[in-house]
């Protein structure tokens, strides 16, 4: 029987316990563990695959610390994380066409599409009865699964850290410059300023702006993200500069150097995935007419804000989720063109799945971890293998 990576409510109870409910003290690590899966029975319209290696994601942690929602316990006490994934098709249903034996694919995380196919669930997550892919192998339909890019240019990992991360930025970039542009048009305004935080959906938001000839402007503690970042033609603020926000100092200085850098004008559009000390900083550096988008409350999920200034300053906010399907599949033309992702120094082994996930909540990391899944790799991805 494969193995897989699970996590129950009795072991987030028992952590939480431990640790007196202070979640500072709370180790994921103890939390996610190595299960077997019974694979499902497949269809007519499923993919087996194995899975090569998948990207360790923050949904997971929120799984695992139960901080937001206890979604382990609503969803019957038991899930399977992981909600991106590179894999090898093993064998296909009768009515699958797009796949055959020996594919290399990737997975994307929309679960129940509403009408206008954006997700009302992840899949791995808060869909019902989904089951993730941190495991050796899987039995998926086959609507979930995307041709892995092998040519664009990315190593294996590189396009291992994508799968969830690339379309959520796709998603984001769209409506933030949408939203923006139905306010002031390209013809008042060509080249905007653009700021996102720390983070992996931040980087691959600010790439979509950079190559469309803006100011991308990356504000992180991370001095390996920076770097890679300044290596694209990304402007980066040292987040730890200003204290990640704890006074109101702090904010004054981070506005003040946010002003300096776009000719006094401030961020045109903001990506904020923290929320948190980072929401109020993101407000205060908006220019007039500014846009500020999140599919993500890393830090809280609750925000306060003047809507009078609002109103007078006309800025909007906006909230997305996941990307449709179709925007999933068009993300991955962009592969190595535009999205060149941070990769964590460290790829990790599959055993050590648990310490990546306690390394990504205690933030070690230099950039996207990832997990290699199979030890063996397929002779389709051995020249992508750094
Ligand atoms: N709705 C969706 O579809 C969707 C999709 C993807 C992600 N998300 C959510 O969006 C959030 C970010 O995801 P991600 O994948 O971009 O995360 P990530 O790659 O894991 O990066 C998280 C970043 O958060 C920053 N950070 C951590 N602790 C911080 C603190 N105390 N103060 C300020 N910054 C801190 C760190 O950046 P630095 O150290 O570099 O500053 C870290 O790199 C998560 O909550 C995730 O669940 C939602």
């Amino acid at each position: 029987m494969p193995k897989s990576y699970s996590i129950s409510a009795d072991s987030i109870a028992e952590e939480t316990a431990r640790v007196g409910g202070d979640l500072d003290q709370f180790d994921i690590s103890r939390v996610i563990k190595l299960d077997d899966l019974e694979l499902r029975e497949m269809g007519p319209g499923d993919v087996h695959m194995r899975i090569l290696a998948a990207a360790a994601e923050h949904n997971v942690d929120h799984a695992a610390t139960a901080d937001t929602v206890n979604i382990v316990e609503m969803r019957g006490g038991k899930t399977y994380p992981g909600n991106s994934a590179v894999g090898e098709v093993l064998a296909v249903g009768d009515s699958v066409t797009r796949f055959k034996p020996g594919d290399i694919v990737i997975t994307h995380c929309n679960a129940d599409p509403d009408e206008y196919g954006y997700p009302t669930r992840i899949w791995a997550y808060d869909a019902e009865d989904s089951i993730g892919w941190y495991g050796e192998e899987a039995v998926v339909g086959e609507w979930q699964l995307i041709p892995a890019p092998l040519d664009c240019g990315l190593n294996l990992w590189e396009i291992a850290a994508l799968p969830l991360r690339a379309p959520t930025a796709y998603h984001l970039w769209r409506r933030g410059l949408g939203i923006y542009r139905l306010k002031v048009p390209r013809e008042k305004r060509a080249r905007l300023n653009v700021l996102g935080f720390g983070g992996g959906v931040s980087e691959l938001f600010l790439m979509l702006a950079n190559h469309e000839g803006h100011r991308a402007i990356f504000c992180s503690g991370s001095p390996d993200r920076r770097k890679h970042l300044e290596s694209l033609g990304i402007l980066t603020i040292d987040q730890k500069e200003f204290n990640r926000f704890a006074s109101g100092d702090d904010v004054k200085a981070f506005h003040k150097a946010v002003r300096g850098m776009t000719d006094g004008d401030g961020a045109n559009i903001v990506c904020d995935m923290l929320r948190g000390p980072v929401f109020g900083a993101g407000l205060r550096v908006m220019s007039r007419q500014g846009v500020n988008v999140s599919a993500g409350w890393q830090l809280d999920t609750q925000n306060n804000y003047n809507s009078a200034l609002m109103s007078v300053r006309q800025l909007t906010l906006d909230h997305s989720h996941f990307d449709t399907i179709q925007g999933a599949n068009a993300a991955t033309k962009l592969y190595g063109s535009v999205f060149k992702p941070t990769v964590h120094r460290e790829i990790y082994a599959f055993e050590d799945l648990p310490r990546a996930m306690e390394e990504m909540h205690k933030v070690m990391q230099t950039g996207i971890p990832i997990v290699r899944i199979a030890k063996e790799m397929p002779a389709a991805v051995a020249d992508i293998i750094p």
